[in-house]
């Protein structure tokens, strides 16, 4: 029997012009071109949403490279140093990139120290995030955007953490999945301790990963997130676990979608912010 009537569509058919339409929501473009972009305003609850990846400085600044693959949004570096210093107060960015955080520090008179094993700019010192030149108890805040496993190549150093797999076999039952990459983040984590002055707060950035594999059905889910919040905790007190909703044009892409359906896997949506304290009295 034939299911749609005259002037009706067929079900199967709705469901394609639902799924169309909202294809085309989530299309619509995202981007803020410079001098029009919203005013910053402190952000009180833990969903961050925001329309730009920077903000427009009063002071004409701009914060990072656009063109620096994996750049952290400058307002989420913002809302952070707002929040949890003072003017004048030391920042370090151990793993600094394109400088971001050296550029808010700027807008906001905090005194911005950046290293890199990769450096972009003068400004950032060469070193590893695991042995920075700093003396203990040196510092006022940490903020500290890692490579996510192997989603971007930084640069060709053997010591570059995003060469280390977080999803890597197992070499031994007794040994986790991605291990020298967690290790890795562990030895990050205990340096940002080290180096933080009590009573001090810090902030890292991150997402999960996923990649589809060969021979295994949905792919490969990597919780880099969880993994490196139960880390911290070993070292600071959770303040918050902020949700930082990306709106990457990417994101919306009819093929992107078309393959994360087909493979019944999901796109990277939002990252987490881990805001921690370090109390050791
Ligand atoms: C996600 S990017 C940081 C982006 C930066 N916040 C920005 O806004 O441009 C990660 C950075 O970590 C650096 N990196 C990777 N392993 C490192 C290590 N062991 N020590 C220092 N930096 C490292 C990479 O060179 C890269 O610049």
């Amino acid at each position: 029997m034939k299911r749609g009537r005259q002037g009706h569509k067929p079900k199967s058919d709705l469901r394609e012009r639902i799924e169309k339409a909202a294809s085309e929501v989530e299309r619509e473009p995202r981007g803020v071109r410079p001098g029009k972009r919203p005013p910053l305003r402190v952000f009180t609850s833990t969903l961050w949403e925001y329309p730009s990846q920077h903000y427009d400085s009063p002071n004409g600044n701009f914060q990072g490279s656009k063109d620096y693959t994996g750049a952290t949004p400058s307002w989420v570096i913002w809302q952070l140093l707002q929040r949890y210093t003072r003017t004048g107060d030391t920042v370090v960015d151990p793993m600094c990139g394109s400088g971001t955080t050296l550029d808010v520090c700027t807008d906001l008179d905090r005194k911005g120290i950046g290293f890199d094993l990769a450096p972009t700019r003068p400004e950032i010192t060469r070193a590893d995030a695991r042995e920075l030149p700093l003396e203990n108890e040196s510092v006022d805040f940490a903020f500290v955007d890692p490579p996510y496993s192997t989603h971007v190549d930084y640069s060709d150093d053997p010591a570059c953490i995003g060469k280390l797999d977080a999803g890597a076999r197992a070499a031994s039952e007794h040994e986790p999945e991605g291990a020298r990459y967690y290790e890795a983040m562990e030895e990050v984590i205990a340096e940002l301790h080290r180096v933080l002055r009590n009573r001090r707060y810090m902030g890292l950035y991150v997402s999960d990963s996923f990649r589809k594999e060969k021979g295994r059905k949905g792919g490969h889910f990597m919780p880099i997130g969880f993994e490196l919040f139960a880390i911290m905790r070993d070292y600071f007190r959770p303040v918050d676990i902020i949700s930082v909703v990306r709106h990457n044009q990417k994101l919306a892409r009819g093929n992107w979608h078309k393959a994360a359906q087909e493979g019944n896997y999901f796109l990277r949506g939002f990252n987490y912010l881990f805001i921690m304290k370090k109390e050791d009295d």
